[in-house]
């Protein structure tokens, strides 16, 4: 169930990755607080779903890895948002699934590539106009594997703990000017990207996907994957006026999960 938090009516949102998944549903949420939003993705025909079913919602095509791509987001923002208190850097993909040595150049790149060049691409264009707008703030979308290990998955461990050590930094740079940013770790998510990680994760063990699906689920403490609305209420309180003072943090949202496999 999504909340409401009503000192984001008004408020100008980018949400990158809007058109599916995670990004879907904080893009609902901030749409039922008030908020104008506009959403980026690869994803044509996701983002023309995405139109039809949230009324109100702008959107545009965009590659957050592509730094002409980004610079055409960028315009716009301008353009459709007049402005910017809010930048939610969601974008993100999986990686490969392998122990270290037959992971190829190309997929670690491409991972790096999305996961954290993509959220500096966005943050270096979105800071000039944080600084113009309403209580600013940033969120940056780690992982519980922004803060664990995560066998077989060294790619995608990286990247989200380089999207920890960017956060912070951003923190302490911007914090001065009264913009926060902040991280948001999810444990495991349901829905359809889970279920394709899991399949991979079956596959390259040569286990029964329902054994590596159970392991996901036990791995947090209250037994079950989390949901896109939890994440989104989360990025809804962190960017409204209850989070007022909270700034360089990780929220982790995982059910308390303390190990990854
Ligand atoms: N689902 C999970 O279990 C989980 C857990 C922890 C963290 N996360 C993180 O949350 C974020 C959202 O994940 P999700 O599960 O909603 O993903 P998803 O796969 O459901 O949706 C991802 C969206 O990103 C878009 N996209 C992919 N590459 C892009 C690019 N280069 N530029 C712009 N858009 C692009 C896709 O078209 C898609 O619409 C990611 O950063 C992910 O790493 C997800």
């Amino acid at each position: 169930m999504l909340l409401k938090e009503s000192s984001l009516a008004g408020k100008r949102v980018l949400v990158t990755a809007g058109a599916n998944g995670i990004g879907l549903a904080i893009t609902r949420g901030f749409i039922q607080s008030g908020a104008k939003v506009l959403i980026c993705d690869v994803d044509e025909k996701s983002l023309r779903e995405a139109q039809a079913n949230l009324p109100g919602v702008m959107t545009t095509i965009a590659d957050v890895s592509d730094e002409q791509s980004v610079e055409r987001l960028f315009e716009q923002v301008d353009a459709q948002l007049g402005g910017l208190d809010v930048m939610i850097n969601n974008a993100g993909i999986a990686g490969p699934t392998g122990t270290v040595e037959k992971l190829s150049l190309a997929e670690w790149n491409r991972t790096l590539a999305v996961n954290i060049t993509g959220q500096f691409l966005c943050a270096r264009l979105a800071v000039p106009r944080l600084r113009k707008g309403n209580k600013a703030s940033m969120i940056n979308l780690s992982s519980a594997a922004g803060h664990l290990g995560f066998p077989g998955r060294s790619a995608y461990a990286a990247s989200k703990w380089a999207v920890v050590g960017f956060t912070k930094s951003l923190a302490l740079e911007l914090g001065p000017e009264g913009i926060r940013v902040n991280a948001i770790l999810p444990g495991a998510v349901d829905g359809p990207r889970i279920r394709a990680v899991i399949a991979a994760k079956a596959a390259s063990l040569g286990q029964p996907v329902e054994d590596v699906a159970r392991i996901y689920e036990s791995q947090a403490a209250m037994g079950s994957m989390v949901s896109v609305d939890d994440i989104a209420n989360m990025v809804l309180f962190a960017t409204g006026d209850f989070a007022r003072h909270v700034n360089g943090q990780e929220l982790v949202v995982d059910g308390y999960t303390q190990a990854l496999s």
